[in-house]
């Protein structure tokens, strides 16, 4: 711990900082994350369900799903694990970037900003018709599915298994990971590519790793730390 927070303060005055969070860091603010027991609902994987497959097949299913989500999203609070990360890029901003999966909009919540969003954004409506994209916060959504002014049906925002990532999220990213001297990875399972490779990125382009994770993920082996237990324990008394 003691040589992850010397590192981390000298890559804050003379380096860069890449944070990378998945779905764990929203576990204390009870958002259930992908591969853990919480995260079924109705027995069915989101591996199943977050496809446009299984969209075009069902697109009532699909938004009766995201539409529970978007409930315990809309009622969850950031936790200390957002927090320190706000806190991090408060005090030196040009030092530190913040790189999610998370669709969930905590980050922006804990006062984060120009977050790097690999996976999309829940809050955000897309029409698979006209293309128009708008915020939308309602809770819950009715009638399901949801549709566009055109009368084409409205998606969430959010990358789909099969689906390629932004391109100028992903390039943003790809760039903090190659230029980071500490890179730590928190909350994430590290089993989903391509983002899981930035941690490979990272390494290979001469960063210090450090992991934040209560259980052993595939990149533990990459990291020169890692930090066992819940972020919203770890990251402040890395703070
Ligand atoms: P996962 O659900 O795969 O992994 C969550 C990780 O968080 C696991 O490694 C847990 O051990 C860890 N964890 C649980 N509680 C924690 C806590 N309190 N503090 C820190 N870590 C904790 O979620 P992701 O890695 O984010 O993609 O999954 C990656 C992507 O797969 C998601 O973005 C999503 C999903 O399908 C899309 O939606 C495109």
């Amino acid at each position: 711990m003691e040589s992850a927070i010397e590192a981390l303060r000298r890559s804050l005055q003379t380096g860069q900082i890449v944070a990378f969070t998945g779905a764990g860091i929203s576990a204390e603010s009870r958002v259930p994350t992908f591969r853990g027991a919480d995260g079924l609902w109705r027995n069915y994987s989101p591996e199943r369900l977050a496809t446009a497959e299984a969209f075009w097949e069902d697109p009532h299913l699909v938004w009766e799903w995201y539409d529970w989500l978007r409930g315990l999203i809309h009622a969850a609070r950031p936790n200390p694990g957002h927090l320190a990360l706000a806190e991090l890029q408060r005090r030196e901003p040009a030092r530190f970037t913040l790189v999610t999966q998370n669709m969930d909009g905590l980050h922006e919540l804990a006062g984060s900003h120009d977050v790097v969003k690999l996976h999309g954004d829940i809050w955000i409506l897309r029409c698979m018709q006209c293309g128009r994209e708008g915020r939308n916060r309602q809770v819950p959504l009715a009638p399901l599915p949801p549709l566009c002014r055109c009368g084409g049906l409205l998606r969430p925002a959010i990358v789909w298994f099969g689906e390629m990532l932004p391109e100028d999220q992903w390039e943003r990213a790809a760039h903090a990971a190659q230029n980071a001297d500490t890179f730590v990875a928190i909350g994430t399972s590290a089993l989903v590519y391509p983002a899981a490779g930035l941690v490979q990125v990272a390494r290979r382009s001469g960063a210090r790793v450090a992991i934040v994770n209560p259980d052993p993920t595939p990149a533990d082996e990459l990291a020169e730390w890692i930090l066992r237990g819940p972020a919203g324990e770890v990251l402040p008394r890395l703070l």
